[in-house]
């Protein structure tokens, strides 16, 4: 029997400390990934901090696993032991330390996970699984639901991404399209069609356009809003409106003047939207775990990985080897990161 350890968080202002954990024990539709990389993400950094989410101390987090199939559950009929995987860890949602990744051995659900191609490596595989999930929520969810308490989701109800070569009038802005949100986002949308312009350091603009943007533009410039209000006015079809992977009041007062300019519709965000939006605007924040992504998940996450128009962006940093390393990540992670993801390899 498989021994397993985690990086738990024992008070919420913490270092993790790596101990013995108990091992998963899969539900009927959830498989136990071995994992071989783990990423970090901001939310992550929150949680360490503040203890937000956390329902159960002491408390294992951590969203993005990539590794092999351990064990599958009763259920589960698409994986088998031994699969290479990247999976979507939903601890935010269930608070179970069993389904945190920050650990050797993580319980994932079976529809938020996908085989990933011999061809690439799980530090690279890693990077893929919650920034997609958050880029299907801001695109694709049809209805508004609830983000947290008095704060709808977004419902953009724009199309999945295709295999296929697939077109549309459709124009979206990518507020921040050098994040992992963003990037993904880029890469989901521009495969569903739609064109997307793009925000983000000069120095980033290479990553921008891999993930497929038409245009991107560097927010250090004075006249960037304009630059990108002229950008987009150029193209004939529908303005969507904006994904602002960045939600921060510098952010949101150029959302506003951009969507005033342009006549979007939706400004979809990933912290609470502001306050003053128009009536007019439809404004929401995702909440990044939702059944809205199971048919990504199912039908085009291995298949595109395979053919290269799902590319692993933004590109990993490794951070070290070993679970002792997820805290210097969390640190780097607070620091602030430009066009990469930190990553742990076990
Ligand atoms: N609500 C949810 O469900 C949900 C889900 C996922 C993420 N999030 C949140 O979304 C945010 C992004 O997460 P992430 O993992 O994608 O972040 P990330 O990859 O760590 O973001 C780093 C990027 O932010 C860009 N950036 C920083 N300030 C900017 C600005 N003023 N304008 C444009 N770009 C800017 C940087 O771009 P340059 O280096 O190019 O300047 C950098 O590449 C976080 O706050 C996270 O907590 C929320």
């Amino acid at each position: 029997m498989a021994l397993n350890k985690a990086a738990w968080l024992h008070k919420a202002g913490t270092p993790l400390e790596v101990g013995d954990a108990p091992m998963p024990i899969p539900g009927p539709n959830e498989i136990i990934v071995q994992n071989s990389a783990i990423a970090i993400n901001p939310l992550d950094t929150h949680m360490q901090d503040v203890g937000v989410f956390v329902q159960q101390w002491p408390a294992i987090f951590g969203c993005d696993v990539a590794g092999t199939v351990y064990e599958v559950g009763s259920e589960v009929q698409h994986f088998k032991k031994g699969d290479r995987v990247i999976g979507h860890a939903v601890n935010l949602v269930t608070g179970k330390p069993q389904d945190g990744a920050f650990a050797l051995y993580t319980a994932v659900p079976a529809d938020k996970s996908a085989i990933l191609p011999d061809t690439i490596p799980f530090t690279q595989g890693v990077v893929v699984a919650f920034a997609l999930e958050a880029a299907v929520c801001a695109l694709s969810v049809r209805q508004p639901g609830i983000a947290m308490p008095g704060v709808s989701t977004p419902a953009l109800g724009l199309p999945y991404p295709s295999l296929e070569t697939a077109s549309s009038n459709k124009v979206l802005i990518v507020y921040g399209g050098s994040s992992s949100a963003g990037s993904m986002t880029t890469q989901l949308a521009t495969a569903a069609g739609i064109t997307v312009i793009s925000i983000a350091s000069e120095q980033n603009f290479g990553l921008c356009k891999s993930c497929g943007a038409a245009e991107v533009f560097d927010y250090h410039e004075p006249s960037f809003v304009e630059k990108v209000i002229a950008a987009a006015s150029k193209y004939k079809g529908e303005f969507v409106g904006i994904f602002d992977a960045i939600s921060t009041p510098e952010t949101y007062a150029n959302d506003l003047v951009i969507l005033n300019e342009l006549g979007g519709v939706h400004l979809a965000c990933v912290h609470p939207p502001p306050e003053n939006v128009p009536e007019n605007i439809k404004a929401g924040m995702i909440f990044a775990v939702n059944d809205v992504a199971t048919p990504v998940w199912r039908d085009y996450v291995t298949p595109a990985l395979q053919a290269g128009k799902l590319k692993c962006l933004p590109p990993p940093t490794v951070v070290g080897k070993g679970l002792e390393n997820v805290d210097e990540a969390l640190k780097k992670c607070k620091a602030g990161v430009s066009g990469t993801k930190l990553v742990v390899e076990l």
